[in-house]
């Protein structure tokens, strides 16, 4: 049955253009990703957007400690981005820049707006200045001692011993963490929106049922300590945009990253002709909806809403938020080494077997999840594979060998598909509230029975009697109709596992409105040959994920603001019979390669006095392959294997990581006329 078609826009929160991405923000990706595919699939015009979120002083700040222009910054960082995600097969329409003309446009319009309409007021407050750098300091930019429990060297704005909240002047011994001087107090002329306006509207718009229960406590709670007017102006330096008939004075980040969703999809209209008012006008007949993380709440279920009333667009039609994601049960932090990149993920495992984990555990609620690695590996080995996949496997060859592909032209047992058309609606409802782990509980029982009906009917029995052909393809056409329904249902969670079925099938699972053809059976239809569709998760590959994550953790320099080199301690002691364990050599560099999929790796093939070596190098971005071909380096030869996702490593070459102001990875190399073999001293 089709539905209506909807017009759909869905945003998740802009990832911000100073850090990598990691598995907590893709927590976010994946769950919009699927929610806008399953629309999609269903048939619905569906866009998904987002952009790079650019603006504010810690990216100012990064840019200078690279030696960089914001603008190269945002793009590096940028680009680092665009590939992760799209490693991970999130599915934007558009994928922009708050630094953009279209974001100017509209955060002036809307600026002027609020401002005509009498919003926005202007006034002097005194805040922490850094003398030397000549700027006004954000309360994370400034450290000092506790005034309530005497704790050193705590955040501008609260006591991580005791808990207490204070504002940064409050501090004693308080300093700048980008000089080191001791901040003065300066006044300065800010713009500041009076929230309070908004206060019946978003009382309104919060209490018709859009908002998750949790949250609409949540507001209530803010409603009511009373809603703060809300200043969203900064002083120069500041990257960001300047405010029009204010020198000097710039639109705080937070006014203009939401913005930046409309700006987004702006840009994505233009060339396709799409009409923007269509979803942002006020009476927009398009549903719009942000993903976000609790921690970012206020901006968008009282500051956005606000804006967008005030300067006369529609309101979102629901902000969907989620909880964030521990690692084994922790918070995920560097100094536990559970701080995972999303290309550290991408290096060993395939993006499928995160985006299954994830929906597995995901509800509407605004719970956190937990990534527990041997959890992850048993469940998604048990049901990816052992479960659904495995239907097709046991049923494939048996087609292809002696059917030359040809499904038979009925189904033997029509009432088992029919229990499975039973649950669509009820699966579909569950993707549609973002209830991914009961759609998937659905699905992995549907995919129980298909197994059952396998191991009832024995297809390997039957195939022994020639007398049983018509049966044996029966049988087996009736486990591949059933498998093609569990994959199109599972087609947003797991893209490429379901393109690849697909292909299998020669039968469309991805595009179009598969879900709702779903009920259409496929009779007299040549499928292609059996090809494996997805390999089990090895523990060791998971482990070598996380023992990357902790090396990398341990060793990246710390690059925020103010820390030098003096930061990064040395490590514990060693003893010399420790240290004389390590075997380094001469090698010489035979071959070297990029390696597909891989975006820090190079595959290197090295000489070791005769003995070849294959080993990956994480110097793709400082090293281009075909400089270091002849070339002779350091590398531990009696480092144990390991294996990765492109292959297996065969020790490791030694290269530096250059101090603060140098920046790169530098490959040791052997003085002299070094040969290949020779013993490092
Ligand atoms: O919290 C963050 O990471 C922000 N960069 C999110 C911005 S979402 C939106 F408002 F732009
Ligand atoms: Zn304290």
């Amino acid at each position: 049955m089709t539905s209506a078609s909807r017009k759909i826009l869905a945003t998740s929160a802009l990832p911000y253009a100073n850090g990598p991405i990691h598995l907590g923000h893709l927590v976010e990706y994946i769950q919009t990703d699927i929610w806008t595919r399953f629309q999609r699939l269903r048939g619905h015009e569906a866009y998904y957007i987002c952009a790079e979120d650019t603006h504010g002083t810690p990216i100012m700040l990064k840019a200078r400690d690279e030696g960089l222009t914001p603008e190269s910054l945002i793009e590096k960082i940028g680009g680092e981005h665009r590939r992760d995600f799209a490693d991970f097969n999130i599915a934007f329409d558009n994928y922009y820049t708050t630094h953009s003309e279209e974001n100017r446009y509209f955060s002036e319009f809307i600026f002027e707006q609020l401002k005509t309409k009498g919003h926005v007021d202007a006034r002097t407050i005194t805040q922490a200045y850094d003398p030397v750098e000549e700027m006004f300091l954000p309360d994370r930019f400034i450290r000092g001692t506790c005034p309530r429990c005497g704790a050193e060297d705590q955040n501008g704005d609260n006591c991580e011993v005791c808990g207490a909240t204070y504002a940064p002047t409050d501090l004693t011994d308080a300093v700048s963490v980008i000089s080191g001087a001791t901040p003065v107090s300066r006044d300065s002329e800010h713009y500041f929106v009076r929230l309070s306006d908004f206060e019946p509207m978003l009382r309104d718009w919060t209490g018709s049922g859009r908002l998750q229960s949790e949250v609409v406590n949540k507001l209530n709670e803010w409603f009511d300590i009373g809603l703060q007017d809300w200043d969203i102006s900064r002083d120069a330096p500041y990257f960001g945009f300047e405010i029009p008939d204010a020198p000097g004075k710039y639109f705080y980040v937070w006014l203009d990253a939401p913005i930046g969703y409309m700006a987004s999809f702006r840009n994505f209209c233009t060339p396709r002709g799409i009409d923007f008012d269509t979803f942002w006008a006020p009476d927009a007949p398009a549903e719009l909806y942000h993903f976000v993380g609790k921690d970012i709440l206020y901006f968008h279920a009282l500051f956005w809403p606000a804006m967008l009333h005030g300067a006369g667009f529609r309101t979102p039609t629901a902000v969907f938020t989620h909880g964030f994601l521990t690692i084994n049960g922790q918070k995920m932090s560097k100094s536990r080494g559970t701080f995972i990149r999303a290309r550290t993920y991408l290096d060993h495992l395939d993006p499928d077997y995160l985006r299954y984990y994830f929906a597995a555990k995901l509800n509407n609620r605004v719970e956190d999840i937990d990534f527990n690695v041997e959890d992850f590996v048993v469940r998604v080995n048990a049901d990816l594979v052992g479960k659904v996949v495995n239907i097709a496997s046991r049923c494939a060859g048996f087609i292809e060998k002696r059917f030359q592909g040809q499904l038979s032209g009925t189904l033997p047992d029509p009432a088992l598909t029919m229990r499975f058309y039973e649950q669509h609606s009820t699966i579909c409802q569950y993707f549609e509230n973002r209830e991914f782990s009961r759609a998937i509980r659905e699905i992995m029982r549907l995919a129980d029975l298909a197994n059952q009906y396998i191991n009832d009917r024995k297809p390997w029995i039957i195939a022994k009697d020639d007398s049983r052909a018509d049966e044996l393809q029966a049988v087996c056409t009736q486990s591949l109709n059933l498998f093609r329904m569990l994959i199109t249902w599972l087609a947003p969670v797991v893209p490429k596992l379901a393109e690849r079925s697909g292909e299998f099938l020669r039968h469309p699972i991805t595009t179009g409105n598969a879900l709702d053809r779903l009920t259409e059976p496929l009779l007299n239809h040549q499928i292609g040959p059996f090809a494996r569709l997805l390999d089990r998760i090895e523990l060791e590959d998971a482990n070598a994920m996380m023992k990357d994550t902790q090396f990398m953790n341990e060793n990246e320099g710390n690059n925020s603001v103010g820390k030098h080199l003096q930061d990064d301690p040395i490590s514990p002691e060693i003893t010399i019979d420790e240290f004389a364990k390590v075997d380094l050599r001469v090698v010489r560099v035979n071959a070297a390669e990029t390696v597909e999929g891989a975006d820090r790796l190079l595959k290197l093939t090295l000489d070791l006095d005769g003995e070849i070596r294959e080993v990956f190098a994480g110097i793709k971005s400082e090293y281009d392959p075909q400089t270091l071909v002849g070339r002779h380096v350091v590398m531990v030869a009696n480092l144990a294997p390991r294996k990765m996702r492109f292959g297996i490593s065969n020790g490791m070459i030694l290269a530096a990581s250059g101090a603060d102001d140098a920046g790169g990875i530098f490959l040791l190399s052997p003085d002299g006329a070094a040969e290949s073999g020779m013993r490092v001293r």
